[in-house]
């Protein structure tokens, strides 16, 4: 793919149906849990992207049968709870920080030792706090700078690890995900309590498998697992993170009507359609269902004049992979919008309080105030064409895509990231636009 990408003004509108690709989250977990049954599972609507293929060759190299019927389809048969076998080399992570932090929970129990790498966006993030409760259970993980971050190292802990209850500074589901699969080896129950709840598709799937986790309040706990039954089929419902590209979109380009089909709407996952809503979007969904203990919903969006508004700590869990877009809706909106609470979003694949900041004053200057954990978005603000980096964040060209969309065009310099959770967007983006 080219270094920069010309992405111009949509100038009718977005109209069209777009089939959502399947949920990063669910689709890392799919092959995860698989990998610890020992009977065949077959995973559809698999998110054929960088992320999940990292997961995917993760499994593998720990032993497991991994066969790709298609790019969506694959069937992962492992050897049981304990069969992961030592792996041959250094595992690469790539860009992918559920694929890391789930893996040391899944390893930290395991009799062997595995050493993981990552890209270069990888060895900057925060690993200590999975490594540190994992410690706290008797893990032996080491890693850089104090043990927090790449490479990193999961030695046999000698022992079966304990079980604890565990409170956790951060609301993240991939921390209460790694202490929640390592205490599925523990000695005795696991409790995770977390600030606000963050999204639960660890519990919900590990039911699939026949292991239920106990919830009270933002308190989770496990209790050793003696049997785990692999199904035989998972569907992965769509992505709301990449469809939250098309909600915005449908919402602030003047014209536009978009059908998206096959949407994942998970309750802990749905704050976009909360605060797009409050914002004045018309958003209708339709064709609600449930499917593998997940529901999901087909979604109509069409433009609206929005006005801006304000959230906190509370709802950013189940929203915080959708802030940068939410952003580019509130430029657009009548009036400020005020975010706070959105710290976590400075650890993310960049710092995209700063990204979001630094280049929506490109596009719009003046536009946005980035404190320590919060913007302030002046929505109206005018918006010129310019040339903007994607940091090499997924998220963050997406969401620049979107605002040269609805604004006045962008170069995007470094565009190929989607890869990593959306490799057809800017086909998309395209086909929409006809
Ligand atoms: C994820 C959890 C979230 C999210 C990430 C995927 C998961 O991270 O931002 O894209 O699959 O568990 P945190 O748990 O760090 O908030």
């Amino acid at each position: 793919m080219e270094q920069t990408k010309t992405i111009a003004q949509a100038a009718r509108g977005l109209h069209g149906t777009v089939a959502i690709p399947g949920d990063k989250s669910i689709s890392h977990r799919s092959v995860m849990f698989s990998a610890l049954g020992s009977t065949p599972v077959h995973i559809t609507n698999f998110l054929h992207a960088q992320d999940c293929l990292s997961t995917a060759a993760c499994m593998q190299a720990l032993g497991a049968a991994v066969t790709f019927e298609s790019d969506t389809e694959l069937t992962v048969c492992g050897h049981g709870l304990h069969g992961l076998q030592e792996p041959s080399s250094i595992i690469d992570a790539g860009n992918s920080g559920t694929t890391l932090r789930l893996m040391m929970g899944i390893l930290a129990p395991q009799p062997f030792l595995t050493t993981f790498t990552g890209d270069a966006s990888l060895h900057k993030r925060p690993m200590g706090r999975v490594i540190k409760p994992l410690t706290q259970m008797g893990a032996k993980i080491y890693g850089r700078v104090q043990n927090t971050k790449l490479p990193i190292t999961v030695v046999p802990a000698g022992r079966r690890l304990s079980g604890m209850v565990y409170e956790s500074p951060v609301a993240s589901a991939q921390v209460k995900s790694a202490i929640l699969l390592a205490g599925m080896y523990a000695d005795a129950p696991t409790t995770v309590v977390e600030p606000f709840t963050s999204r639960d598709h660890t519990e919900r799937m590990l039911e699939a498998f026949g292991v239920y986790t106990e919830k009270e309040g933002t308190a989770v706990t496990i209790r050793p697992v003696g049997s785990f039954t692999a199904p035989e089929a998972i569907e992965v419902p769509g992505d709301i993170s990449s469809a939250a590209y098309w909600l915005v979109a449908g919402a602030i380009v003047p014209g536009s009507s978009l059908l998206l089909k096959n949407v994942g709407v998970n309750p802990t996952r749905t704050g976009i359609l909360d605060v797009l809503r409050a914002m004045g979007a018309h958003i209708a969904l339709q064709n609600e269902r449930v499917s593998g203990g997940e529901a999901a919903a087909d979604i109509r969006v069409e433009a609206s004049v929005l006005h801006g508004t304000s959230f906190g700590a509370e709802i950013m869990p189940r929203l915080i992979d959708e802030i940068p877009v939410i952003a580019v809706a509130a430029l657009f909106a009548e009036g400020d919008t005020v975010i706070t609470g959105a710290g976590e979003l400075r650890v993310k694949e960049t710092d995209r309080l700063q990204a979001i900041a630094d280049e929506f004053n490109k596009l719009a200057p003046g536009s946005v105030e980035a404190g320590a954990d919060s913007l302030v978005i002046h929505g109206g603000t005018k918006v010129q064409h310019a040339s903007c980096f994607s940091y090499d964040d997924h998220r963050m060209a997406m969401s620049l895509a979107i605002l040269g969309t609805a604004g006045a065009g962008v170069a995007l310099e470094r565009p190929e990231c989607v890869n990593i959770s959306y490799p057809a967007f800017y086909r998309t983006l395209q086909d929409l636009q006809q």
